[in-house]
């Protein structure tokens, strides 16, 4: 096996300029999203650019959910990207996922093709997941040695590329079957006769990327991935690449002897989009962040634009709006927020969030001091700085990756103080939080991962060996 470069996409949530114009209904299908609609094909267009200009890497996987909510036409032009891709000389493997179809029956996902005309939306011509097979069987599973259902098994310059379709439908388990997993198996095994050291692609995350992820969207994890875990120990996988979450994210586990790392990659339309690089060589594999770059065309702004109008800084922005002006705050918030409600009680709306924008952090840091050892003086320090801006840098960071707040840092002893006086409460008070999620009984522990870095302490780049020192009988 030589030396092998490719990049990773995943969440390209691709929505075709054709199905909108200028007006509120665009508007309130993008408030409050976790990635950019409107954009979504300059941004797409800028990262495909920049994968063109790389004449070292000539392979591109994509993970899944290509586009926004099944609609064709956004398929069609997608496909014609690819083709432009693979025109330049990149060979491209997609996967598809929950995203890119309409259910119904037994597929029902809740997603419905849609279009935007100024002030009201329209069905467009959807996309059924069958449909998907032909649709993206130019792209991997053409030319794949096997398959099962829509994943694959490819050789890829001598290493054994395993790409697992896990388009559930949002509700159920998705992933493979138990004949799926007696095929995916056979792959591993096949691979491990043939010398071929495997990489595995799926779109939902198989290690959770924070304890709380899993223990509130069980569903949105891959199906039965206990099993699948202990499949890849057994035969040596080092490696799962994965995305859904849209956090930029790498964690790791091991069962004492072997370990697996699930490299999650952010959206490539999300308020901080990225993609991964990866270099296969001498059995290491060198995995790096490609960042949004700073110019796109066709977005005034680039990516400071994206990073403003998306998700946290909106959210962040729309509370600001509140407490200062009102009428701006309705009519930025329309779609997310119930309009009629808001105007309503606009008299305690109003108060307090102005309450909670004056927060600053030298009281928040006497609230948990007892536990967390500031002194009054170093609390003082920190009365110019706002509580409401140490959290929403928090949740930008889910998908810059890398959680901002280390150790020695005053944010973070702010908040384990907090959070020890809470748990402190919560056993005052015999409430168990392990109750509501499984295996978990302190509010600090469950929040630690989002303050800093407990994974792999790096989000953005890691090498690891992918040497099988595994021996195993077979069953
Ligand atoms: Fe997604
Ligand atoms: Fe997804």
């Amino acid at each position: 096996m030589g030396k092998l470069q490719f990049y990773i996409m995943a969440d390209n949530h691709y929505f075709s300029k054709k199905l909108w114009v200028d007006g509120p209904a665009i508007e309130r299908r993008c408030h409050g999203d976790q990635v950019v609609i409107k954009e979504s094909p300059e941004v797409n267009e800028a990262f495909f650019k920049l994968i063109e200009q790389d004449s070292e890497a000539d392979l591109v996987v994509i993970i899944g959910d290509l586009i926004n909510c099944g609609e064709r036409l956004c398929h069609d032009e997608f496909i014609e990207r690819l083709h432009r891709l693979e025109n330049s000389g990149k060979r491209v493997l997609v996967l598809t996922a929950t995203h890119d179809y309409n259910g119904c029956g037994e597929d029902e996902n809740g997603f419905v093709a849609t279009g935007y005309a100024e002030n009201s939306t329209y069905r467009v011509d959807c996309t059924r997941r069958h449909e998907l097979d032909e649709l993206y069987r130019p792209f991997g599973r053409g030319q794949a040695d096997r398959e099962y259902d829509m994943s694959y098994s490819i050789n890829v310059g001598g290493y054994r590329f395993i790409l697992l379709n896990d388009d559930g439908n949002g509700h159920t388990d998705c992933g493979l079957d138990d004949k799926g997993n007696e095929w995916l198996e056979n792959e591993l095994i096949k691979a491990k006769t043939n010398s071929e050291t495997v990489l595995l692609f799926t779109h939902h995350p198989v290690i959770t990327p924070y304890p709380v992820y899993e223990a509130v969207a069980p569903t949105e994890m891959y199906g039965r991935h206990p099993i699948l875990k202990a499949m890849l120990m057994k035969h040596g996988v080092k490696v799962v690449f994965t995305g859904h979450v849209h956090t930029h994210a790498v964690r790791r586990i091991t069962d004492g002897t072997n370990e697996l790392y699930d490299v999650g990659t952010t959206a490539v339309v999300s308020p901080f989009g990225k993609i991964r690089r990866v270099t296969l060589d001498n059995g290491v594999a060198d995995i790096s962040t490609v960042d949004m770059p700073k110019e796109i065309d066709g977005v005034e702004g680039g990516s400071d634009h994206i990073a403003a109008v998306c998700f946290g800084r909106y959210y962040k922005h729309l509370v600001e709006l509140a407490a200062k002006d009102y009428d701006s705050f309705l009519k930025l918030g329309d779609g997310l927020i119930p309009v009629d409600k808001a105007k309503k009680y606009r008299f305690i709306i109003k108060p307090i969030l102005k309450i909670i924008l004056s927060i600053n952090m030298s009281f928040a840091g006497k609230v948990g001091r007892k536990y967390s050892g500031l002194s009054k003086a170093e609390c003082k320090a920190h009365k110019d700085e706002k509580l409401l801006d140490m959290i929403f840098t928090i949740i930008d960071h889910f998908f810059i990756g890398d959680a901002p707040f280390t150790p020695d840092t005053y944010e973070h002893k702010v908040i384990y103080g907090a959070l020890q006086r809470a748990d402190a409460v919560m056993r005052t008070f015999k409430i168990s939080l392990s109750k509501y999620i499984n295996g978990i009984d302190s509010l600090w522990v469950l929040v630690e991962p989002l303050i800093h870095n407990t994974r792999t302490g790096c989000d953005r780049e890691i090498k690891i060996s992918l040497k099988d020192e595994v021996t195993y009988e077979k069953d």
